[in-house]
């Protein structure tokens, strides 16, 4: 794992997720990304099923282990941001 990094782990290929939308969602979590200049702070990962199935659509945040599920596409932004936040602080206090 990248210690200098969020990880978003969105499950895109699992039985449940997809079909709730979490393909468009994790497209939408790298446009997100992006849009937020975050691009070197914040990596995407498609995963098969987590075993969360029902809170799917499911992002788990790594290195914190963070999860959200029943994600919508309004949450990204947020979940994007508070990690990167929580990544920058802790990388300042070592
Ligand atoms: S199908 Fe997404 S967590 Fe199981």
């Amino acid at each position: 794992m990248n210690k200098t990094m969020v990880e978003l782990h969105i499950c895109t290929s699992g039985k449940t997720c997809p079909k709730r939308g979490s393909c468009e969602i994790a497209k939408k979590l790298k446009e997100t990304v992006s849009s937020l200049n975050l691009d070197d702070k914040v990596l995407v990962h498609e995963e098969g099923c987590m075993g969360l199935c029902r809170s799917g659509p499911n992002i788990i945040a790594m290195p914190y282990g963070t999860k959200y599920g029943y994600v919508q596409e309004t949450d990204l932004p947020k979940i994007v941001q508070e990690n990167a936040d929580k990544m920058a602080a802790h990388s300042k206090t070592g």
